[in-house]
């Protein structure tokens, strides 16, 4: 799995991107209903929330840059699930291109936020 191979560095952090990525996977192995779905992006928005309040926890202010990109992104999962709702995209292609959008701002972004931090567990 790429969420156990890309890290942030931070267990909480790492735990919220594995929760989110199996949510997507169980969905399509068939494990999870279509109803699961709605779960997905509210899940990805309170990770946001809950990844700037992290870092603000250590004692750091949270990156403008990468605030901004959480901003786009919140904008973009919205616009997937109104996408899926609508019909336009499928439950799978749904599930990709949330998948897609968590692991490439995970290998640009989270990756760097403990690089500034000593503490590492
Ligand atoms: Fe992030
Ligand atoms: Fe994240």
């Amino acid at each position: 799995m790429w969420h156990s191979i890309v890290t942030a560095r931070n267990l909480e952090i790492d735990l919220d991107h594995a929760n989110i990525s199996q949510m997507l996977r169980q969905y399509n192995d068939g494990q999870a209903s279509a109803t699961s779905l709605h779960h997905v992006v509210p899940a990805f928005l309170a990770h946001i929330n809950h990844e700037e309040k992290i870092i603000e926890r250590m004692g750091s202010v949270f990156p403008d840059n990468h605030k901004r990109e959480h901003q786009r992104l919140s904008i973009l999962l919205r616009s997937y699930e109104v996408d899926w709702q609508q019909g336009k995209r499928n439950g799978c292609q749904f599930t990709a291109a949330v998948q897609k959008t968590l692991k490439l701002h995970v290998i640009d972004f989270d990756v760097k936020l403990i690089e500034r931090f000593n503490c590492v567990y």
